[in-house]
C-alpha cells in the first residue's frame, strides 16, 4: 500500500472576522473540523484500497490475457469465433497463416466468405444448427489468397455467456492437407506394390508358359526330324521300286504284267505315292515352321539379329490373330515388293500380333471393320503403320497407353501389358512405337525399325 504523502490543510483556529468569544468559538469549530478531517481520511484510505485492489485485478486480468494470447499463439488449428449471425469476432494465428489474410481483414466479415464456394452452404448452415448438437469432423476448404483449397477437419460448437445466453460459435479447423498427401502417397505406394506384384506374377507365369513352350517345342523336334529323315528315304525307296517294276515288267509276258498292275493297282500307286510323300514333307515343314515360331515367342531362346522379309512377318502376325477371329476384319495390305531388314524377326512379329489383335478387338461387333497395314522405307529406319476404324482414343489415354497395366479391357479380358511390352520391345530393337488418332478415325500404331538392327539390343 502507498503512504499518504499528502499534506493535511492547514486550519486556523482564529475567527477571520476578530470578532466575538473567541475561546468559545475556537473550541466548538475545532470539534467540527477534526470530525470533517477524520471522515475524509477514512474516504481517502478507502479510495487508495480501491485502487490498489483495481491494480491488482488489473494485472491479474492482463496476465490472464496474455496466457490465453499465447495459448492461441501457438495453437496450429485454426481458430475461428462468430456471434451469432455468423460474422467473425476473433481468429488465431493459425488462421492468419492458412488463409494468408490479416486478423483486421477477417474480423467482421461473414464466416462463410472466408471459405472456397464448395463449402459455402456447409458453412452457411453451422449458425441453423447452434444450440443443438455441436457439428463433428466435418470437412471443409479454406480458401488461401488465390484461392486455392486448403482442406480442415473442422469442430463448431456453441459459445454461451455466463448467464447461458446463446452468444456463437466457436469453430477449430485442423489442416489435413499434409494427412491427406501422407495417405495419397501410402496409397500410391500400395498400389505400385500391387502391380508389381501383379507384374511378378505374371511374369513368372509367362516364364513357365515360355518354359512349357519351348519345352513341348524341343520334344516335338526330335520327332520331327525323322518324320523328315524317313520321308527323304522313302521318297528314294519309292522312286526305286517304281524303278524295279518298271524293269520286272521288261521280262514278263505283257498281259500277265498289266493284269497283275491292275490287280494291285500299281498305276495308281505309282501316281499317289510321289504327292503323298510331297504333301507329308510339306507337313512336316509346316510343324518344324510353327515349332520355330512357338520356340521363337517363348523367348526362352535368345534370338540373334537375322535378315528377313518384313512383309512376311506381317503377313504372318496378321493370320495369326485373324485365323482365330470369329467376325473376320476386312484386311487391307498391299505391299510393293521385299521390305529387307536386319533384326530380330521373332520380336517384330510380337509386337505386329500385339497391334493387330488390340485393332481387332476395338472392332470386334463393329460392321465394315477393316484393318488397313502399310508399309516403307524412310531413311535407314523401315515403318509400318496399323490403323483401324474403331473408336480411336481418347486424347486422355493417348499418353497412358504404354503404361504397364493400362487396359479398358473388361477385367480378365486384358492385362494391359501388350502395349507396354511391344514398346519396350521396339525400343529394344533400336526403333519406336508412335500412336495417333488418324484424321478420318480410328487409331493408328507406326513402328519404326532401323534397317540394319544388328547393333542394338
Ligand atoms: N487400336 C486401338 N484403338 C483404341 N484403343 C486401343 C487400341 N489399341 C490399344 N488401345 C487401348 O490401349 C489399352 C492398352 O492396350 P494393351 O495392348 O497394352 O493392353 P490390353 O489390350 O488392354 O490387354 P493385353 O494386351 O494385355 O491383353 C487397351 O485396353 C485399349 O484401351
Ligand atoms: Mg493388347
Amino acid at each position: 500500500m502507498k503512504a499518504d504523502t499528502r499534506e493535511r490543510p492547514n486550519i486556523s483556529l482564529i475567527d477571520e472576522a476578530g470578532v466575538g468569544d473567541p475561546l468559545q468559538l475556537t473550541e466548538s469549530t475545532e470539534s467540527a473540523w477534526i470530525d470533517v478531517i477524520q471522515k475524509m481520511d477514512k474516504v481517502y484510505a478507502d479510495l487508495v484500497h480501491y485502487q490498489v485492489e483495481l491494480e491488482q485485478k488489473n494485472a491479474a486480468l492482463e496476465e490472464a490475457q496474455q496466457f490465453i494470447g499465447s495459448v492461441l499463439e501457438s495453437m496450429t488449428d485454426a481458430l475461428i469465433v462468430c456471434d451469432i449471425q455468423g460474422r467473425i469476432q476473433q481468429v488465431n494465428r493459425a488462421l492468419e497463416r492458412l488463409s494468408g489474410k490479416q486478423e483486421q481483414d477477417l474480423l467482421q466479415r461473414s464466416i462463410s466468405e472466408i471459405f472456397c464456394v464448395d463449402s459455402q452452404p456447409l458453412v452457411d448452415s453451422f449458425p441453423e444448427k447452434l444450440g443443438s448438437d455441436s457439428i463433428i469432423d466435418c470437412e471443409v476448404n479454406l480458401s488461401d489468397l488465390d484461392s486455392r483449397p486448403i482442406p480442415l477437419a473442422m469442430n463448431c460448437s456453441s459459445r454461451y455467456d455466463t448467464n447461458g445466453r446463446l452468444m456463437g460459435m466457436v469453430l477449430i479447423g485442423r489442416p489435413v492437407g499434409e494427412l491427406r498427401r501422407a495417405y495419397e502417397q501410402l496409397n500410391k505406394t500400395h498400389l505400385d506394390l500391387k502391380q508389381t506384384q501383379q507384374q511378378l506374377v505374371h511374369s513368372e507365369k509367362m516364364a513357365s508358359l515360355g518354359r512349357l513352350v519351348a519345352g513341348v517345342a524341343h520334344e516335338l523336334n526330335n520327332p520331327i526330324s525323322f518324320v523328315f529323315g524317313n520321308m527323304h528315304a522313302l521318297k528314294r525307296y519309292g522312286e526305286r521300286i517304281n524303278h524295279y517294276f518298271t524293269e520286272v515288267g521288261k521280262y514278263l509276258d505283257p498281259d500277265l504284267h498289266q493284269r497283275l498292275r491292275e490287280a494291285f493297282k500299281i498305276d495308281h500307286i505309282e501316281g499317289d505315292i510321289g504327292p503323298l510323300i510331297e504333301g507329308t514333307l510339306e507337313g512336316a515343314e509346316r510343324i518344324s515352321d510353327i515349332v520355330l515360331e512357338l520356340r521363337r515367342y517363348s523367348g526362352i531362346q535368345k534370338e540373334s539379329p537375322e535378315l528377313f522379309d518384313l512383309t512376311k512377318v506381317i503377313d504372318t502376325a496378321t493370320q495369326w490373330v485373324i485365323k482365330a477371329c470369329r467376325e473376320k476384319p476386312e484386311v487391307v495390305f498391299r505391299p510393293e515388293g521385299l521390305l529387307e531388314v536386319t533384326g530380330r524377326k521373332g520380336q517384330v512379329h510380337q509386337i505386329l500380333v500385339n497391334l493387330v489383335q488390340n485393332a481387332v478387338d476395338v472392332m470386334e461387333q463393329r460392321s465394315g471393320a477393316r484393318l488397313g497395314i502399310s508399309c516403307g522405307l524412310e531413311g535407314e529406319s523401315a515403318w509400318i503403320k496399323v490403323r483401324d476404324n474403331g473408336p480411336g482414343i481418347p486424347d486422355e489415354d493417348l499418353r497412358k497407353l504404354f503404361d504397364p497395366f493400362f487396359t479398358t479391357k473388361a477385367v480378365g479380358k486384358g492385362t494391359g501389358l501388350g502395349l507396354y511390352i511391344s514398346y519396350g520391345l521396339a525400343r529394344d530393337l533400336g526403333g519406336d512405337l508412335l500412336v495417333d488418332n488418324h484424321p478420318d478415325g480410328g487409331a493408328e500404331f507406326t513402328l519404326l525399325l532401323p534397317l540394319d538392327g544388328k547393333t542394338h539390343g
